[in-house]
């Protein structure tokens, strides 16, 4: 069992770190005796994910505004995203995720003092500022984050 054991403890740790990057409902650990099925976060969300959640839904609204030619408003803290604890606190930590994080707090405010004439141009940009952090460091949601973009 000692032989095992550190086994099924990295595999847990997987599956804990994986879940929040990837879109799974619930995830099957195999041991050698027996299959496990674990509930997707056996901590609970980290204050990252939840505040990403809320992003999802404050730009889904964002970008309706844009397309009505509406003034754009923000009813989320984004600003949190630079201290919010992540499922991998490592990662939110680096100056990587801090570089990509501020560009995006940037796009918001650019957005929101932009023009109706460039506020496409400054949604599209925003979008992709969401696209360069997920594609250094949580690759799982870019397909919901690709339906947030205007249509061609
Ligand atoms: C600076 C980096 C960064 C930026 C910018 C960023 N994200 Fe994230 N996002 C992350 C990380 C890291 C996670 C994983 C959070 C965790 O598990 O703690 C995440 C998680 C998510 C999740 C999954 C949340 C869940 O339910 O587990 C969604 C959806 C998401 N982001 C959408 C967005 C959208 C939409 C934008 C732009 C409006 C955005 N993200 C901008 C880094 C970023």
């Amino acid at each position: 069992m000692h032989k095992v054991l550190p086994i099924f403890i990295s595999l847990i740790f997987t599956v804990i770190v994986l879940q929040a990057c990837q879109e799974v409902s619930d995830q099957v650990v195999v041991t050698e005796q027996k299959v496990v099925t674990k509930p997707l976060n056996p901590n609970g969300d980290s204050e990252l994910a939840l505040l990403m959640r809320k992003m999802f839904a404050d730009v889904e609204r964002i970008k309706e505004q844009v397309q009505n030619g509406e003034a754009v408003t923000v009813k989320v803290d984004h600003k949190k995203i630079l201290s919010a604890h992540a499922t991998e606190p490592a990662k939110a930590a680096s100056p990587e995720f801090k570089t990509w994080g501020t560009a995006y707090l940037k796009g918001i405010e650019t957005l929101i003092n932009s023009s109706p004439e460039n506020a496409e141009f400054a949604y599209t940009s925003l979008i992709s500022s969401c696209m360069n952090c997920h594609q250094a460091f949580c690759p799982g949601p870019i397909v919901r984050i690709k339906k947030l973009t205007l249509p061609k």
